[in-house]
């Protein structure tokens, strides 16, 4: 354990790939349905106790190398005074459909509007092994404003890409307010402890090249640049981004998420040696059972071997039907791995 998540982000020498898993704390796990019970997902949110609970839920049961602190992307509806209910997907009540619903936003300091986020990383912090190192996160700013332009999930989100054609400079507007808010979000996060930060771009892969340098990198590249003084490893998870990889490259991250669609040693050759990279296990092998598992697992430590630094993580979310045992055998995978040192340090 101890800092090997830190050690790998920063492209240190390690003795085995790190391993966290998006989504560890959900309702694959008994512990986290039997809370979920109890309480609705928001209510779980905000309560800081609740919330710090379940975080260390996955870390307690299999000793992950990092804990992502529990929380959701749309906790930022708050401070835009922008209602979203969870059914169990995202659903704003008020989409953001035009100019005048854009430039009518008032945006509430997240210190004071949704101070429960930082209480429970702080006390997540308080409660976790000092060895294990907390991540915080929030969407990638156009990831967010697809969710508040469209009102929930979509399959093509053609509401918020109407917008970016149609309004250009309303867009840039909203993205600009949403990346200063997300650099207020994430800051506070790393005051109340996170030790890392990761940007989710989930939707990022629904652009061409020309919309997402326009409307999506330039505003991760303002996130990534206003958290520098932080001096935390910065992570960046586009997913579906295979034909986006040559820009994703100069967003300014320290860690880049790769999605299970593209070989961790493809997109290492796109991305460069400056970056450590994340993934890529397809979460659907989890669902095969152990034995697949482990042999997809082998092929993902395989292709990373040869990486400058490498989180193993998978490819997207783990899926609510995923079977424990398959994430145990991973874990014994992943942690029987042995690297020779000297070998991973830079020639
Ligand atoms: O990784 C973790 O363990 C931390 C917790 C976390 C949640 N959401 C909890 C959650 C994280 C990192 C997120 C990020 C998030 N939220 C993303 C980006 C990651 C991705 O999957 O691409 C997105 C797009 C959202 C928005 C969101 N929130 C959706 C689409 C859903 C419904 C999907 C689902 O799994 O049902 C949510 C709700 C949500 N967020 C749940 C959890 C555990 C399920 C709520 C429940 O318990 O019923």
């Amino acid at each position: 354990m101890s800092d090997l998540f830190l050690r790998a982000c920063r492209r240190e020498p390690v003795e085995r790939p790190p391993l966290w898993i998006m989504r560890q704390a959900g309702r694959y796990l008994p512990e986290y349905r039997a809370i979920r019970e109890r309480v609705d997902f928001m209510t779980l949110c905000r309560t800081p106790e609740l919330a710090a609970e379940v975080t260390l839920q996955p870390i307690a049961r299999f000793g992950f190398d990092a804990a992502i602190l529990f929380s959701d992307i749309l906790v930022l509806a708050e401070p835009l005074g922008l209602e979203v209910d969870f059914r169990p997907g995202p659903v704003v009540a008020t989409p953001l459909r035009s100019v005048e619903a854009i430039d009518r936003l008032e945006i509430k300091p997240p210190e004071a509007s949704i101070p429960w986020v930082y209480e429970a990383a702080r006390l997540v912090r308080h409660e976790l092994d000092p060895r294990v190192p907390l991540i915080g996160f929030a969407a990638a700013p156009f990831t967010l404003a697809a969710y508040l332009i469209e009102g929930g999930g979509s399959r093509l989100f053609e509401s918020a890409k109407r917008l970016l054609w149609a309004e250009p400079q309303a867009a840039h507007r909203l993205l600009q307010r949403l990346a200063d808010l997300t650099v207020q979000h994430l800051t506070a996060q790393v005051r109340a402890g996170a030790q890392a930060v990761q940007l989710f771009d989930t939707w990022a892969g629904l652009l061409d090249r020309q919309l997402y340098t326009e409307f999506a990198l330039r505003w991760t590249q303002y996130v990534v640049a206003g958290l520098a003084h932080l001096a935390v490893p910065r992570i960046y998870f586009a997913l579906d981004a295979a034909h986006l990889l040559p820009d994703v490259r100069r967003c300014g991250a320290e860690v880049i998420g790769v999605d299970w669609r593209t070989a961790l040693d493809v997109a290492a050759h796109e991305l460069g040696a400056n970056v450590a990279l994340q993934g890529n296990l397809d979460p659907c092998a989890l669902l095969a059972g152990p034995e697949a598992t482990v042999r997809a697992a082998q092929s993902v430590l395989d292709r990373g071997r040869a990486l400058p630094g490498h989180v193993f993580n998978l490819g997207h979310g783990i899926l609510p039907t995923t079977p424990l045992s398959s994430v145990e055998a991973l874990v014994e995978l992943v942690h029987a791995e042995r690297r020779p040192l000297a070998a991973t340090l830079p020639a």
